[in-house]
C-alpha cells in the first residue's frame, strides 16, 4: 500500500473509532508474535493515557474489538502461519474476525478463499483494509450463514468471552470438517470432537495489561 493509501485508511479508521470513542486514534502496527504482518489498530498511548469517566463509558458502550489484536487472535495467528498445511488450497472463514488477522494469515500461508465473519461492520472495513495492507484479500460476511456452509475450516480466535458464542463450537463441526479455536478465557474446555493442540503466551496488542491467566492460550482443534 502506498504512502496516501496508508494515510487515507488511518484516517478512515480513525474517523469509525472516534464516532464512538472519541480522541482515540489508528496507528499501524507491527505484531510481536507475527513479524509477517501488520494491521491497523488504536494507537497504543491511548491505553496508557488516563481516561476521563466519559471515555471510559463510550469504550464500554462501543469496544472496538477490531481496533486491538487479541491475545488468542495473535497466538492463532502464528499457528497458522507455523502450520500452512492445515489451510493450504482450503475455504477458511475467521469467525468474530475483529481486524482480520487470523483470516490474513491463513490467506498468508496458502488459503484458496478466506471468508472473514463479525457482527460488527466496523470490524468489516478494518478486516478488509488490513487484508488489503498485507497484499490479501478477504470476503467479508456478517453472518455465519452468508458463508459458513461453504468453509472447510473455521477459525476462531477469543470469542468465548461471551457466554452466547458458547453453542458456536459445537455448531462448527456441523457445517465445517475442522476447526481451530484460540481462547484464553475458558478454563476447562470440553467440547466433543476437540482436542488442544497448543498451548503459548500471547498478549493483546496494544498492551492491555491484562493478567496473567489471560495471557495463556489454548488452541484446540475440532474434527467432525
Ligand atoms: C475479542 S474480539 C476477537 C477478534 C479477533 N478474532 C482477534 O482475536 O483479534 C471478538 C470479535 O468477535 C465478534 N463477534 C462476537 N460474537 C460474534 C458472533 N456471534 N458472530 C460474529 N462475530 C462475533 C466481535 O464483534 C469481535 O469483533
Amino acid at each position: 500500500m502506498q504512502a496516501a493509501g496508508l494515510e487515507h485508511t488511518q484516517e478512515l479508521l480513525t474517523a469509525r473509532l472516534r464516532s464512538h470513542l472519541p480522541g482515540a486514534q489508528v496507528e499501524l502496527a507491527s505484531l510481536p508474535r507475527v513479524p509477517e504482518l501488520r494491521l491497523f489498530l488504536l494507537a497504543s498511548d491511548f491505553c496508557s493515557a488516563t481516561l476521563g469517566a466519559e471515555e471510559i463509558q463510550a469504550a464500554m458502550d462501543y469496544p472496538a474489538y477490531w481496533a486491538f489484536c487479541w491475545a488468542s487472535g495473535q497466538v492463532l495467528a502464528r499457528y497458522v502461519l507455523d502450520h500452512p498445511e492445515l489451510v493450504r488450497g482450503r475455504t477458511v472463514l475467521d469467525f468474530g474476525c475483529g481486524s482480520g488477522v487470523a483470516g490474513i494469515a491463513a490467506a498468508l500461508a496458502g488459503a484458496a478463499r478466506v471468508i472473514a465473519c463479525d457482527l460488527d461492520p466496523d470490524a468489516l472495513v478494518a478486516a478488509r483494509e488490513n487484508a488489503r495492507l498485507n497484499g490479501v484479500e478477504l470476503q467479508m460476511v456478517s453472518d455465519f450463514w452468508q458463508g459458513g456452509a461453504e468453509a472447510e475450516l473455521i477459525l476462531a480466535a477469543d470469542i468465548l468471552y461471551d457466554r452466547a458464542n458458547m453453542d458456536w463450537p459445537s455448531r462448527f463441526l456441523r457445517h465445517a470438517e475442522a476447526a481451530l479455536l484460540a481462547d484464553s478465557r475458558i478454563r476447562n474446555f470440553r467440547e466433543p470432537g476437540y482436542r488442544k493442540v497448543a498451548s503459548r503466551l500471547g498478549c493483546t496488542w496494544p498492551d492491555l495489561d491484562e493478567m496473567d491467566e489471560f495471557r495463556k492460550v489454548n488452541i484446540y482443534l475440532g474434527f467432525t
